[in-house]
């Protein structure tokens, strides 16, 4: 299984989200032998500020978006983890997913696994997942119930917890995108594809949509089940 985690801020060493990923990732390798893990954060991957919406199909851009975006088409599972700041996600986590806006028409990410995650220091988690859990529908991934994390008070014996808590909820559901889905996916798919309809042919995100899924596709469920064979 291949797992892309992006974490949304600059890791504070010795902090207790350092070791909470550090952990995670241990956790995951231990538990699912053959996967490949990959961490990305702002310390190893450069995204630029998004502006207009020509910058996302700029293949000159001097950003890692070409790359990361190769990493996450080839993930089985997406997990988004962003901190909470002044009561929502973080702006890197923000520039992360500005640098994708597209996605949420063309939808590259049907047969994925999301699973949203927010670190606090004792609220606002649900915004934050909320949003998160929205794009990733968006995107056309299914989604796991999102994880609010509260730092204050947690020492690492809760922390240890935790990471035990979400890996063995991601063994349990990894396999089950069919029981994962919801009507808002198919919802959101068939808008997509009403709106692209429309588009003249020349237009890029109605060509990546349907070079993905021919106009004969019948819905997203018909997607999901032919990419989880
Ligand atoms: C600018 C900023 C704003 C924050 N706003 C909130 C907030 O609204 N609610 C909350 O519970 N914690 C808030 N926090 C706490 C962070 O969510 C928490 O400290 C962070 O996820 C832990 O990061 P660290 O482990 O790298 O120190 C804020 C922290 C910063 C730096």
């Amino acid at each position: 299984m291949n797992i892309l985690i992006y974490f949304g801020n600059k890791i504070n060493n010795n902090s207790r989200t350092e070791y909470f990923l550090n952990q995670l990732k241990l956790e995951i390798e231990r538990k699912f032998i053959n996967s490949n893990v990959h961490l990305v954060t702002p310390n190893n991957t450069k995204l630029n500020i998004v502006t207009n919406w020509m910058q996302l199909f700029d293949e000159s851009s001097n950003d890692d978006a070409d790359k990361l975006e190769k990493q996450i088409l080839s993930a089985d599972l997406l997990i988004i983890i962003s901190p909470i700041f002044t009561a929502h996600i973080s702006s890197y986590t923000k520039i992360f997913l500005d640098r994708y806006a597209h996605w949420v028409h063309t939808m590259p990410c049907i047969g994925k696994i999301g699973l949203p995650i927010t670190i606090s220091g004792s609220n606002s988690n649900d915004y934050g997942n909320e949003y998160l859990e929205k794009i990733m529908r968006y995107w056309g991934l299914v989604t796991m119930p999102p994880i609010s994390i509260k730092l204050n008070g947690a020492n690492s014996a809760a922390m240890d917890s935790l990471v035990r808590y979400i890996t063995r909820q991601i063994e349990r559901e990894s396999n089950n995108h069919l029981s994962l889905y919801k009507s808002i996916n198919n919802e959101i798919f068939e808008y997509n594809k009403r709106n692209l309809m429309e588009y003249p042919d020349s237009n890029i995100e109605k060509k990546l949509f349907f070079d993905k899924y021919p106009e004969n596709t019948k819905n997203y469920m018909d997607i999901l089940v032919s990419k989880i064979k």
